[in-house]
């Protein structure tokens, strides 16, 4: 930070920092880019996010909405100025309670709640709640962060690390986690080399449209700060994102037809001091063409068709079958069937993409945010036309990345001007062009038939399902081939029949969510399994256990379950609340008339990783002479907390504490692949490659100190010792030879699950693990506005083996989260809802008390007995609010999101539908 007395002059965290004159800048941009705060986060630029709180004298204010003039004599403070014991003592409650995900809200919250403590040192949860309401968080559920709030004012020490062999379970503090709390932690936007530059994207209005470029070279002389442009000519390579091939069809910059809202068409490289010139006159000219947005429309006989696929606009279907579904259906005793239909969903991460770009000799190097580093470098290497070795991707802090950070993302463009100019370039995406361009929750139209018999075991059920994949594939055929697999739910159905279908229309991109499909099925049958439950006359939990999947149960796919199945104990741990619930909502529901109580419940199995595909993990891990265990860690923490729960596995199957380890963080030049961050993966597949390095490294030391596997392991400065019944045996790591690498002994491990492909009928192991939960819901509605307000969560999720059990609840919290969004507020619409005001995410006041149960019936297969959790947590949560809904007054949902006025429909029809009887 630099002082100039001539120039106006902040006061920053106590120093005077002299900034340019321009009075009208933000006052983030100002902080950020001028003086050096890192830790200001800009999440929206609009006043929507709270990501760049500051205190302004003492008051938090946000600094993007804050010109830098009105800061001129005041006190500003962000996380870099938060040094009192105050400060230290909220740091550390974050870091205690799990508070900190992703990170990225983690300087606003802190701001928020420093204003908040230093007038009330111990809030209320109601107090921190209204404090903190104006920053958003995409990760955690905010249930942590209120809690670490309301103990700030303890001085509680530190978690202690667990002793060697104890890792496995410890509620241990993320080990990245003091840089997320601190505001040191890197995001895609916070670094970029010296005179970098800037790089936007010219972007199509229109859902459908020709386009021609005009005179781009008599525009670029005539616009200041125009050092270069890029259109699709301009590739080098495949101008195309490579996702699953024959699928991938998605151009990084579109030729000369968009085919949706917000596709990148052209570049523009600015000098750095140019990074704001307008854009508006970039010489090009659209033709729109006729558009679908939704699926029913794409595939309408008159419908324009996007892509030379097999059936007009069907992308591609999958298909499940077992047993005579017909059949079934049509001798069935009780029979009860639906239609629903779900929106485009928003992944709306705080952090929008961002990274830089630069050549590092022929190499060219991309730093960003990214949940699948790998994959990113094999694609930029064939859109650059360069071979893979020559792309070096390093992932950057992921603030938040719940599926649309894995392919189509900024990296190739950023990459393309610094490859093409040879200069160091950055490109950070506006909220808006975020919304536009990264891929969305597929809508999905959905119908079912489920029977049963009279004792209330399911027989049969029939699902079709279309998903709006947008105008590209994406992850399209992921969705459609993992949806009928999931679709019964973990639930016996012998004679069952599920299709899924990608459906091509003109809207957004849709892609990986969080669940692949799965919430939206689960939705579809969770909330028949209640009406089937009712007019069997059943306790609606009664039937789930009745008909939920045991050990040595074979699935739909003809998968034999041989062990660890926890769908029954997830159930059954509801069932003492569930039983007092609805007796609480039967005494108030007797008692009122407008605000009605209701009770859900609803559960959900995934399958852990790839569908029927090859899905391999590698971690090294090394012992450098100076004693320290190195894990090259390439498995992105987007905020889950791979970082942790990796180095807990390897560290117990190493036998060595978790305080001898240090990590390298992803990067395709420094860790092996660990495959891509998405399908709950990296605990189970990831963590068993941890597992096996952890092992082999072990069995390597002990085959040098000629020691049988009993021995135990200790670091003592440089030396290695081994000791086995009383013999201690020194291995004096600085005298060993070094392997490339630098270590004194290392091990390489992969693990690939072992799956079979699907047949035409669907047949085989789509997955090798599973991981199972059930959601109890209680809310009132208000009958009279169709508001719902949500009292009560309580999430059992089988886990298989609670690595970190702090990390496990943050998922579980932050999934349901998500969950209430989806259910009731989360609805994209291309040029309506394409920023954070209009579109909606749970804030802190929407996410109600949550209690997590963890269950633990190990699996077979994962590492110590470990499944994945991420994408799990979301799906029963809709469903169950649905259920609740329908209880307290008998409203059928059937498109959501449930917002008051769908609701109050609902109920209305409800009552008529009585009425009429
Ligand atoms: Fe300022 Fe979002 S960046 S409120
Ligand atoms: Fe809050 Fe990720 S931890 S947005």
């Amino acid at each position: 930070m630099s002082l100039d007395t001539t120039r106006p002059m902040l006061k920053i965290n106590g120093s005077p920092v002299s900034i340019p004159d321009a009075p009208l800048r933000r006052l983030s941009d100002v902080l950020r880019e001028e003086c050096g705060m890192k830790s200001v986060k800009v999440g929206c630029d609009a006043g929507d996010c709270g990501a760049c709180t500051v205190l302004l004298d003492g008051k938090p204010v946000c600094a993007c909405l804050t010109p830098v003039t009105q800061a001129v004599g005041a006190e500003i403070t962000t996380v870099e100025g938060l040094q009192d014991p105050l400060a230290k003592r909220l740091q550390a409650a974050f870091l205690r309670h799990g508070a900190a995900q992703c990170g990225i809200c983690t300087p606003g919250m802190l701001i928020a709640a420093i204003a908040l403590l230093r007038d009330e040192p111990r809030p209320t949860p109601e107090q921190a709640e209204e404090a903190l309401g104006g920053v958003l968080c995409r990760c955690t559920g905010y249930r942590k962060i209120i809690a670490a709030v309301c103990d700030a004012h303890t001085d509680a020490p530190a978690t202690p690390m667990p002793a060697t062999g104890s890792a496995i379970g410890a509620r241990v503090e993320r080990l990245d986690g003091q840089r997320k709390v601190d505001g040191t932690d890197v995001f895609g936007a916070d670094d970029w080399p010296e005179g970098a530059l800037i790089v936007r994207a010219i972007r199509s209005p229109h859902h459908h449209a020709d386009f021609i470029f005009g005179d781009l070279t008599a525009w670029q002389a005539a616009t200041p700060g125009v050092a270069a442009i890029f259109t699709a000519a301009d590739v080098p390579g495949i101008n195309r994102f490579g996702v699953i091939p024959p699928f991938a069809d998605q151009p990084m910059l579109a030729g000369s037809r968009a085919r949706f809202r917000g596709e990148a068409v052209a570049l523009v490289a600015l000098e750095p001091e140019h990074g704001q010139t307008s854009l508006d006159t970039f010489p090009v000219s659209w033709q729109p063409l006729p558009d679908t947005l939704d699926e029913a429309a794409g595939q309408a006989a008159d419908a324009p068709v996007l892509h030379d696929t097999r059936e007009g606009n069907i992308l591609t279907q999958g298909f499940v079958k077992s047993g005579d579904a017909d059949a079934a259906l049509a001798n069935a005793t009780h029979i009860i069937e639906g239609s629903i239909r779900t929106s485009y969903v928003e992944h709306a991460y705080i952090e929008p993409e961002a990274g830089a770009a630069w050549m590092d000799g022929d190499t060219l190097v991309i730093q960003t945010c990214t949940q699948a580093p790998v994959m990113d470098r094999d694609d930029t290497a064939a859109m650059m036309a360069l071979p893979p070795e020559r792309v070096r991707i390093i992932a950057t802090a992921t603030g938040g990345g719940f599926g649309s950070k894995l392919d189509v993302s900024l990296h190739p463009l950023v990459g393309l001007a610094a490859l093409k100019t040879g200069r160091p370039a950055r490109m950070v995406y506006t909220r808006t062009e975020s919304m536009q361009s990264t891929t969305k929750r597929h809508p999905a139209t959905m119908t079912a038939r489920i029977c049963a018999d009279v004792q209330g075991n399911i027989v049969g059920m029939d699902f079709q399902g279309d998903f709006n994949t947008g105008a590209y594939a994406s992850w399209g055929p992921t969705v459609a081939n993992r949806v009928p697999v999931h679709a019964s739910g973990p639930y016996r159905v012998p004679h069952y029949r599920a299709l899924g279908r990608a459906i091509h229309t003109n809207g957004p991109v849709s892609g990986a969510f969080r669940g692949f499909g799965v919430p939206q099925a689960a939705i579809m049958q969770e909330t028949l399994f209640d009406k089937l439950a009712d007019s069997i006359g059943i306790d609606r939990l009664d039937f789930r256990l009745r008909n939920a999947y045991r050990d040595g149960d074979v699935t739909a796919t003809g998968q034999l379950l041989k062990g660890g199945v926890g769908i029954i104990d997830c159930l059954e741990a509801l069932q003492p609340v569930w039983e007092a619930a609805k007796a609480d909502a039967s005494a108030w529901n007797a008692a009122n008339t407008t605000i009605k109580r209701g009770i859900g419940v609803a559960s959900c199995w995934y399958g852990c990783g790839n569908t029927s595909l090859p899905n391999p993990s590698t971690i090294r891990v090394g012992i450098s002479a100076a004693g320290r265990v190195v894990l090259h860690q390439g498995a992105s923490d987007i905020g889950q907390g791979s970082n942790t729960v990796i180095t807990q596995i390897c560290a117990d199957a190493l036998g060595l504490p978790l305080n001898a380890f240090d990590l390298i963080g992803p990067d395709t030049a420094l860790t092996p692949d660990a495959g891509k961050t998405s399908a709950s993966r990296q605990t189970y597949v990831t963590g068993k490659a941890a597992e096996k390095s952890g092992r082999a490294l072990r069995a390597a030391i002990l085959r040098h100190a000629n020691a049988g596997e009993n021995a135990t392991l200790r670091m003592e400065g440089t030396s290695l010792n081994v000791e086995e019944d009383g013999d201690i045996r020194h291995i004096p790591l600085a005298t060993l030879p070094l392997d490339p690498n630098g270590y004194a002994f290392m091990a390489e491990e992969t693990y690939d699950p072992p799956t079979t492909t699907l047949d035409e009928n669907g047949q085989g192991i789509p997955y090798a693990v599973y991981g199972y939960g059930a959601q109890l819901v209680v809310l009132d509605v208000d009958t009279a506005l169709g508001k719902v307000h949500l009292h009560k969560i309580i999430a059992a999720h089988d886990v298989g083996r609670a690595i970190n059990p702090v990390l496990a609840e943050g998922q579980i919290e932050g999934g349901i989260a998500q969950g209430i969004g989806l259910a009731l507020m989360e609805e994209y619409i291309p040029g309506r809802t394409e920023n954070l005001h209009d579109y909606l995410i749970p804030s802190i006041g929407d996410v109600p008390d949550i209690e997590s149960i963890l269950i633990e019936k190990p699996d077979p297969e994962g590492p110590f007995g470990a499944k994945g959790l991420g994408e799990h947590v979301l799906i029963p949560t809709a469903p169950a609010i649905l259920n609740a809904i329908r209880h307290a007054t008998g409203a059928e949902i059937t498109h959501l999101p449930a917002l008051p006025h769908r609701v109050k429909a609902a109920i209305d029809r409800a009552r008529a539908t009585t009425v009429a009887r």
